[in-house]
């Protein structure tokens, strides 16, 4: 795949941008299986560990794109600027998600993508995904108590191992 260098950016900015880039839309439009959906029927995604450079995209893509409400977790002020640029809400990920997401008026999430793994994220997540929601995970390796905790998931209808 080749593609011009967008104006504006560095050589070592530009490099950062195709396997991210590539990453975050398998994320959304292979794993979930999105597509752009009206806003009527608008739903919502979670990203876990937004901060890096696929969150940003991933945030970008599910906003612009596939026009989901988009809710990221970014726990260090120095991430919130990828975070929060294109998300609708950003939340702090060691506080209580089910608090910060009843302030937004959202009660459960559609999907959630994990680009960061922890015990508490997984916990967590099985709290808030909606029955018939879907969860994805994309950082390994998993600890044996990391599956323990995934396991939490599958009181969740959509579970897909
Ligand atoms: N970069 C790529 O091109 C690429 C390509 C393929 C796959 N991936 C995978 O995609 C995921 C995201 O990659 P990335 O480069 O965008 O971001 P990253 O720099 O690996 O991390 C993204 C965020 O994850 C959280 N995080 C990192 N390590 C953590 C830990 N040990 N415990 C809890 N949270 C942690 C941090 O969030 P907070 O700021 O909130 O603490 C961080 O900002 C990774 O799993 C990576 O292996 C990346």
């Amino acid at each position: 795949m080749i593609n011009p260098m967008p104006s504006g950016l560095s050589y070592e900015q530009a490099a950062a941008l195709p396997l991210s880039s590539i990453t975050a839309r398998e994320i959304l439009f292979n794993s979930l299986r999105l597509h752009f959906v009206p806003p009527t029927h608008q739903k919502s995604i979670q990203t876990i560990g937004a901060g890096g450079i696929v969150g940003a995209m991933l945030t970008q893509l599910a906003a612009k794109v596939a026009n989901l409400k988009v809710i990221t977790t970014a726990s260090r002020p120095e991430n919130d600027q990828w975070a929060c640029s294109g998300a609708h809400h950003v939340i702090y990920p060691r506080a209580d998600w089910r608090e910060q997401l009843n302030k937004i008026n959202v009660r459960l999430v559609d999907y959630i993508t994990s680009l960061a793994v922890s015990e508490e994220h997984l916990a967590k997540s099985a709290d808030i995904l909606s029955p018939q929601g879907t969860f994805c995970l994309i950082a390994q390796p998993l600890t044996t108590q990391q599956k323990q905790h995934l396991g939490s998931l599958r009181k969740v209808d959509s579970y897909k191992q």
